[in-house]
């Protein structure tokens, strides 16, 4: 019989350190204000910047698309045939990004299990930034490109990286780096990236899971804000964040999405989302494309939330954008100040390795544009309160 108290070893030891994950249980939608065991908090946990997640017109769509699709795709879609909706949220993606083309997939985590070793292999160069996101790690261990891991946002470093790369003989190089970094909320360097990229031809591909809906000309994301259409090869999407369901999707020229059709295994091996999920996706973009609201009212939360937070004293890092990582260091405070903030009504969980470095313990607060000033201004008290009895501040 298999020991399992090894499992159960390593979990108290994780208690010990304060890098246990609590896990909540929901009674209510996402939303500014949750239900958690009967009582009621205020969200600053979750990646639905716009509050999409229950929306009235995405709620709608979905519940119509179920009426006229039904709720079960069949199979992949290469064997059972592809519905419409599918193909409508491709095209309506790829418009919104201002690219050729797009797929849809599961989630953004699989969209970089299905980009990155379907284009690259053992006679390439993958060069990743040091702090990119653990579904790119994971996608580059797929491949058996050789890896070369850049200083996290330094161009020098990653030239560097692309000389070796050249020397050693690399084939294909493919430069890979989230757009905003999503435990930090700094921004990658694209422009010196791209480049770089062009003088040493080599591939870019940006993650922009925590930038759509955030960045750019209403949310349309990091290549957008930095006026770098036609020049970013691969950019990568997660439909459950800003977009507030489930999904993502690779997004550039037509041949690219074309070979990923025919190469990328969680395209040809695993089902894709729901007739539901698909049509609360293209609802949410279709709302952005109309309007650019609900972005700046997010901007607008997120800077008064900073600017509050930063003259009580608190460290929020380098963050560029609504991400604020309130930077506690220690895992065993931050997981006991989040538990405090929880007993007076803010739900904010501490975030400890290996989420972020040993000793980079932090409550990551999400500001959402569904937060009103009110609900800013009850988490600005709590945070004054506690870290004043934390002795933070
Ligand atoms: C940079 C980045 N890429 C991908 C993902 C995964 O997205 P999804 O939840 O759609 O799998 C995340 C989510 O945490 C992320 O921050």
């Amino acid at each position: 019989m298999f020991d399992y108290s090894v499992f159960s070893k390593e979990i108290q030891q994780a208690q010990d350190k304060g890098l246990y994950v609590r896990i909540r249980t929901l009674e209510s939608p996402q939303g500014s204000w949750l239900v958690i065991s009967g009582k009621r908090v205020l969200n600053l946990c979750s990646n639905n910047y716009l509050g999409f997640a229950n929306e009235e017109r995405l709620k709608k769509a979905a519940i119509k698309a179920i009426e006229e699709w039904g709720v079960g795709p069949g199979a992949v879609r290469t064997i059972a045939g592809t519905f419409s909706i599918h193909n409508e949220l491709e095209k309506t993606l790829a418009r919104f990004k201002k690219v050729e083309d797009a797929i849809f997939l599961q989630s953004g985590f699989v969209a970089n299990q299905a980009v990155i070793p379907a284009i690259t292999d053992a006679q390439d160069a993958i060069l990743s930034d040091e702090l990119n996101h653990a579904s790119i790690i994971d996608g580059v261990r797929l491949s058996k490109a050789k890896r070369y891991v850049w200083k996290h946002r330094n161009i020098e470093d990653l030239e560097q990286k692309l000389q070796q790369a050249d020397s050693e003989g690399a084939r294909r190089k493919l430069i890979i780096t989230d757009g905003v970094f999503s435990m930090d909320g700094d921004l990658a360097p694209l422009p010196g990236i791209v480049e770089l990229a062009e003088k040493y031809d080599a591939m870019v591909m940006v993650d922009d899971a925590h930038g759509e809906g955030v960045l750019g000309d209403s949310g349309r994301g990091i290549v957008d804000h930095f006026g770098l259409h036609g020049r970013v090869d691969i950019e990568i999407g997660t439909l459950s964040k800003a977009f507030g369901v489930l999904g993502g999707y690779v997004a550039g020229k037509t041949e690219l999405v074309e070979y990923l059709k025919q190469k990328a295994r969680p395209f040809l091996f695993s089902s894709p989302l729901s007739p539901a999920d698909t049509a609360a996706c293209l609802e949410a973009v279709k709302i952005l494309e109309e309007s650019s609201e609900r972005v700046e009212n997010l901007w607008k939360n997120a800077n008064y939330f900073k600017a509050e937070m930063k003259n009580m004293g608190y460290d929020i890092g380098n963050s560029e954008t609504p991400i604020t990582p309130v930077m506690l260091y220690d895992a065993k405070l931050a997981s006991e100040f989040s538990q405090k903030l929880f007993e007076n009504g803010i739900f904010a969980q501490s975030i400890g390795y290996p989420t972020v470095p040993q000793g980079k313990a932090r409550i990551r607060v999400m500001i959402s544009a569904a937060h009103t000033r009110e609900d800013l201004d009850f988490a600005l008290e709590k945070f004054r309160s506690i870290g004043k009895d934390f002795g933070v501040i």
